[in-house]
């Protein structure tokens, strides 16, 4: 029967791992990537459990427990993926929640990994609910349950897989399933990274792409990196653009300065979606409080784009904060407009009379 059914499951991996293959690869800048624990700065302590967990797998010789890596994008959760395989001395496989289409999908990914391989899934939010409930076997008891047939006579037939780790990766842990959260041996949360590791990690770009940036200039890109390594980065070449087209190819704390100001970056690293956002709360909706919903109509952007990747630096530089109302321009914020020439006009929350024009409270959210 063992032998019956790893048949069954090679033929299966088999059938339907050419076409996802592609589709699932995930385009990484791998240069400037840290490729082990040591390389990788900032985040002590994920980094620190992380270590121990894996070592703890590594003496065993089994499969880590699964992983779920939590945080704004850009902070290196597909790294730390990466990071994670690499030590432990397995391969990685890449794929995402809306790249998994169908459970045959899932499957075809599942019986094709080998001994305590990485199953890294980006955006594991997105997973179907159909996918999900095959996944849940999978990570539990290493299981593939395989429904055979149609209707009545339908039967479902338990395929083993080899014991395997997910590291999964969301923006936010409260937008995942309690059922799949529960099957994460460790949840980790990456957080906005301080200056001084982006201070680094620019130093550390810079020797790898050979742009010549001295100390302040490279403290001066890390400021304005909303404390995230990919944004950093970013800058980092465009700065080298400017001043190799500008200048003399040395990126010092002016030339910096001057790159950053003409990609209409400010010294506190809002850009000008940033800007037309709390521009939209300060002018449109008197400073708030507005529903998200409202200020994405008014901006032409996702509400998951303004949650995930607008919001959580702005809430982090005390810009804006989120009551059950909805979103309020701080004065702040206020103040930083009113220096950049932004017509401030009064809040309506000083109002007694004013009125809701807003959305219902936005869902609790546990991360
Ligand atoms: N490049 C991008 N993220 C990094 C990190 N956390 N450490 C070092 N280099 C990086």
């Amino acid at each position: 029967m063992g032998d019956r059914l790893h048949a069954m499951t090679d033929d299966l991996a088999n059938i339907l791992a050419p076409d996802l293959l592609a589709e699932s690869e995930v385009a990484l800048d791998t240069t400037l990537r840290p490729r082990s624990m040591d390389e990788y700065i900032g985040q002590r302590e994920v980094k620190a459990n992380l270590d121990t967990l894996l070592a703890a797998a590594r003496n065993r010789g089994e499969a880590a427990d699964h992983i779920l890596l939590y945080g704004p994008p850009g902070l290196g959760k597909t790294t730390l993926a990466t990071i994670v395989a690499r030590e432990l001395g397995v391969n990685i496989r890449y794929t995402s929640g809306p790249a998994v289409e169908r459970a045959g999908d899932l499957a075809a990914i599942l019986t094709a990994l080998d001994e305590r391989d990485v199953l890294f899934i980006d955006e594991i939010h997105r997973l179907n609910r159909a996918v999900e409930e095959i996944l849940y076997p999978a990570m539990e008891d290493y299981a593939l349950d395989v429904m055979i047939g149609k209707g009545p006579s339908a039967r479902s037939l338990r395929l083993s897989l080899k014991p395997f780790t997910v590291v999964g990766a969301t923006t936010r842990a409260g937008r995942i399933s309690s059922p799949l959260r529960d099957r994460f041996g460790a949840t980790y949360r990456l957080d906005f990274y301080e200056d001084d590791d982006l201070t680094a990690i620019v130093e550390r770009s810079a020797r790898i792409l050979d742009v010549p940036v001295d100390a302040a200039a490279a403290r001066a890109i890390a400021g304005r990196g909303r404390g995230t390594p990919r944004i950093v980065n970013r800058l980092l070449k465009r700065v080298r653009d400017h001043a190799e087209v500008n200048g003399n190819g040395r990126v010092d704390e002016a030339t910096a300065n001057e790159a950053m100001a003409r990609m209409e970056i400010d010294r506190e690293g809002l850009d000008s979606t940033d800007r037309k956002l709390l521009a939209a709360i300060i002018q449109k909706f008197q400073s708030g409080p507005v529903g998200v919903a409202a200020l994405a109509a008014v901006l032409a952007e996702e509400i998951e784009t303004i949650e995930d990747v607008y919001e959580p630096f702005l809430l982090r530089l005390g810009f804006l904060d989120r009551t059950p109302q909805g979103r309020i321009a701080t004065d702040l914020a206020r103040a930083h407009m009113a220096s950049l020439g932004y017509e401030i006009p009064p809040p309506r929350r000083g109002d007694p009379d004013m009125v809701g024009l807003w959305d219902p409270p936005p869902p609790a959210d546990p991360s």
